[in-house]
């Protein structure tokens, strides 16, 4: 019988050089396997707790205090001894830590430390069945390859403010396979640099996901411009490539204001709300994410009541992959998405659940990476497991958004695979 031989955390750098956590886990018969978790900047205020050093014990100068020596310190001395010498099981494994800390948000022990050990587990446990995470969940029939959703301009806490909004993405929604969707992306994310160029923009400084930190004031300018580029390409913007929009209103509300860096306006939420049916108005837009503050419940319940046509709406700092917020959500009707991030939850199990009561509820799932993110690809493991149906990494530079992209492709190839048509009519 195989089991858990030792389970080791230890601290390495995220893609913007912050550390974060890792670990290795081994089991009796000689197998191992690290992984990484990854980390936001724009975070929701109801995310699992993110446990960096600041000034404790564990804090290191060189680090500014966000190493994470003390969530390693948690994984080796509190976790470990749970979870050394058990079969590797999902389910079993998640159990074990949250018996260590029944709080929601992972207070005690901390999400960034409770993630790396459940994923771990989990590769653990596809390891014992001799499969994928993938395979383990989905033993027989073809895997969902998710729709991608890309990042071409990015703004906000991603790219120093260069626009109010986050990012401006594509969904390549017309392709017939994965492999179309991303070269459809990256003919758009490399034809809007050459534009931006030709227009006297700075193109050359890349965002945190690896968009264009273009400053366009007006999110309708960033809109219009991705339109004329998904033109230009010569995609057609209804029918193949539709525009998404990561709004993060969260970071920029204050007071039950909304304040545009941009114009230097403010807007109630209602003036914020016409804003956004405007956008949607005026542009292709599939996918909204974020178009309101994360605790400003009754602007989303009452934007979606006021929707003139279908379009998904998807929770990420509102929802946190939390179940409560999600079974608020679904019962005020404040979105109609969520967005899937196993880090804001803290537990891979935990996150299933989420996912789950999301789709019973006829809400679409968008698994997501975080802003700061390593090459590690269990994000896509998980995603195809889950059959999520749709997947944002960030865009189409970096190896650490690459890596997943990357590992598409290769399951595309290798495996027997459908690909997932969330927003065919
Ligand atoms: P974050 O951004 O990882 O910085 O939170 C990603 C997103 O908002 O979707
Ligand atoms: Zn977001």
């Amino acid at each position: 019988m195989i089991t858990i031989k030792s389970l080791v955390g230890f601290q390495i750098l995220d893609s913007r050089g912050r550390p974060t956590v890792a670990v290795r886990i081994e089991t009796t018969d000689g197998w191992y396997k690290s992984v990484a978790v990854p980390s936001g900047a724009s975070t929701g205020a109801h995310e699992a707790v993110e446990r960096r050093d600041h000034g404790g014990a564990f804090a290191e100068k060189f680090y500014g205090g966000n190493s994470v020596y003390g969530a390693v310190h948690i994984i080796n001395t509190v976790i470990a001894p749970n979870i050394v010498g058990a079969v590797p099981d999902i389910n079993e494994i998640d159990n074990a830590i949250n018996n260590l800390d029944a709080t929601t948000r992972h207070e005690v022990l901390g999400g960034n430390a409770t993630l790396a050990v459940s994923l771990a587990g989990a590769y653990a446990a596809a390891h014992r069945a001799n499969s994928s995470i993938a395979r383990l969940l989905n033993p027989t029939g073809a895997l969902l390859l998710p729709m991608p959703m890309v990042n071409i301009l990015s703004g906000g806490a991603h790219a120093a403010g260069a626009m109010d909004i986050q990012d401006v993405l594509v969904i390549p929604h017309g392709a017939q396979n994965f492999e179309q969707a991303l070269s459809w992306s990256v003919a758009i994310r490399e034809c809007a640099a050459a534009l931006g160029k030709e227009r006297g923009f700075i193109t050359n400084l890349v965002a945190d996901e690896g968009g264009l930190g273009i400053p366009f004031s007006r999110t309708s300018d960033a809109c219009a411009f991705l339109l004329e580029v998904i033109e230009k390409v010569g995609l057609k913007p209804e029918s193949e490539v539709g525009i998404a929009l990561d709004i993060a209103a969260t970071q920029f509300y204050r007071d039950g204001q909304y304040h545009s860096r941009a114009t230097k306006q403010s807007y109630s939420s209602s003036e914020w709300s016409a804003l956004m049916l405007e956008l949607i108005r005026d542009f292709p837009i599939l996918s909204i994410e974020d178009p309101f503050a994360e605790d400003d419940w009754s602007a989303w319940s009452g934007f979606m009541s006021s929707l003139p046509r279908q379009l998904q709406v998807v929770g990420d700092d509102h929802f946190t992959t939390n179940l409560q917020r999600l079974q608020r959500g679904a019962k005020e009707a404040s979105a109609n998405s969520i967005l899937i991030k196993a880090n804001q939850n803290g537990l891979v199990s935990d996150t299933a659940q989420v996912l789950k009561a999301a789709n019973a509820n006829g809400f679409s799932t968008v698994v997501s990476a975080r802003s700061g993110e390593t090459a590690d690809t269990w994000l896509v493991d998980l995603a195809v497991g889950w059959r999520a149906g749709q997947i944002k990494v960030g865009s189409t530079h970096g190896s650490e958004r690459s890596a997943k992209w990357n590992y598409l492709l290769e399951l595309e190839k290798f495996e027997e695979t459908t690909f997932a048509q969330p927003f065919k009519k």
